[in-house]
């Protein structure tokens, strides 16, 4: 059962993968909707720290900054919390914060 699984969620792993290997390490191939889900939970929880879209960080990570090919370390720095920013893991689902890192990545370009 176990192994069947592990090899099934791998199989899945590899074809979300595959898209994102196959263009350059930008690509802006996010859905639209997700894009905004991810501005909208922006908005809600992460802007009172890294400021309204992204522009007015102060003291938090300038997320336009954030390294574009560094996605398990936004996904593990915003389940998990760094410093004296707050964990979301138990806020937020899996798909959220991947919402989260598609605005991130491409949601405030023009
Ligand atoms: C309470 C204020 C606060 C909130 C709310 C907040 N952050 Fe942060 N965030 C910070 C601070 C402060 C840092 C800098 C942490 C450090 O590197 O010491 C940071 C760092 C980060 C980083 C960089 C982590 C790294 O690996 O360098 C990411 C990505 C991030 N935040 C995303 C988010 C997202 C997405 C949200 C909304 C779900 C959010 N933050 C909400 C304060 C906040």
């Amino acid at each position: 059962m176990r192994a069947g699984l592990a090899i099934a969620s791998l199989g899945i792993a590899a074809l979300a993968c595959a898209p994102a290997t196959a263009q350059s390490p930008q690509a802006r191939n996010f859905a639209p909707q997700q894009l905004k889900t991810g501005a909208e939970i922006y908005a809600r929880n992460c802007s009172p720290c890294h400021g309204a879209r992204m522009l007015d960080p102060q003291g938090a990570a300038d997320l336009r900054k954030f390294p574009r090919d560094e996605r398990e370390r936004f996904i593990n720095s915003v389940t998990r919390g760094k410093n004296q920013m707050p964990p979301w893991g138990d806020l937020l689902k899996p798909e959220e914060v991947e919402a989260l890192w598609a605005y991130v990545v491409a949601g405030e370009k023009s």
